[in-house]
């Protein structure tokens, strides 16, 4: 019985990939946006990028099974994302969106080297409330937190298990115990009373997905993250492409080993920030 299970399972899921390649080809003279994550982060992304152009076909790869990126090293992240690549070139892209803070932050020019088309990050927005001379406190990967150490008038705090914890309860979000994280599994210093801290920066795209956790528990006044400069940036350069589409209506196609579980979860999560 039960291998009989694994084989129907295992049939389904080879019919369903080839279904999935199949309107893919289907739609080959299409150009996509592609957008790449470690994960679920990226589909916070994803869900405004379909929102901004609605017109525009998107190719979403998570890369669930090596998550967390922000506990591994350059050389080891740069080996993955190449590999990554070379699977979404496959496909006929106009443009790279890497929805994933610790990519950007770390490895932004090697990947523009790689891809061969016009590439995008998404950064922490320190540079606002550094200037304003507001207490911000960045919440990142370990990865990402530790090139913001410096950075005067910025505290930092990376997260250790955070992403893996988001990655475990995809389907139910409310489990993940971001109090619990911050105490036992960060490493840098804050100040842990409600209310101190005026902004609170995302530094990692999963966080999204627990923007009311996180926010009840600092209580500040704004929580922002990257993703607003990121739009501005594809926007400004969609349009001097003249390559904003106009008259389609949106599709996003998920491709990887974890297509299935991503399309899901895309569908079913509501408006990022609700839980
Ligand atoms: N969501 C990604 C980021 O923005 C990656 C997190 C991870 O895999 O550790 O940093």
């Amino acid at each position: 019985m039960q291998v009989h299970l694994t084989i129907i399972s295992y049939l389904f899921c080879i019919i369903l990939t080839i279904f999935i390649n199949f309107v893919i080809q289907f739609s080959m003279n299409e150009q996509f946006i592609a957008v790449l994550d470690s994960g679920i982060g990226g589909i916070s992304v994803l869900k405004e990028l379909v929102k901004v152009f609605p017109n525009e076909s998107f190719l979403y790869f998570g890369d669930n099974n090596n998550a967390p990126y922000g506990n591994k090293s350059k050389e080891r992240l740069l080996s993955i994302t190449i590999r990554n690549i070379d699977i979404i070139k496959k496909y006929p892209i106009k443009a790279l969106v890497l929805a994933c803070n610790t990519l950007s932050v770390n490895l932004i020019s090697d990947i523009k080297d790689y891809s061969g088309v016009e590439t995008f990050g998404i950064f922490p927005p320190v540079e606002k409330c550094v200037i304003n001379k507001e207490k911000t406190l960045l919440l990142a990967t370990k990865r990402t937190s530790e090139n913001y150490r410096n950075t005067p008038l910025l505290e930092v705090v990376g997260l250790l298990d955070l992403v893996c914890k988001i990655e475990d309860n995809i389907f139910d979000l409310e489990k993940v115990d971001f109090v619990r994280s911050l105490k036992e599994s960060s490493c840098g210093q804050f100040i842990d009373v409600k209310g101190y801290y005026n902004t609170i920066i995302l530094g990692c795209t999963h966080y999204n997905f627990i923007k009311i956790k996180i926010s009840d528990h600092f209580q500040p006044q704004k929580i922002i993250d990257g993703t607003t400069f990121l739009i501005f940036n594809l926007k400004k350069y969609l349009k001097n492409k003249k390559s904003i589409e106009k008259t389609k209506r949106f599709s996003v196609f998920f491709i990887g080993d974890n297509a299935k579980e991503n399309q899901y979860f895309f569908e079913k999560s509501g408006q990022v920030g609700q839980n």
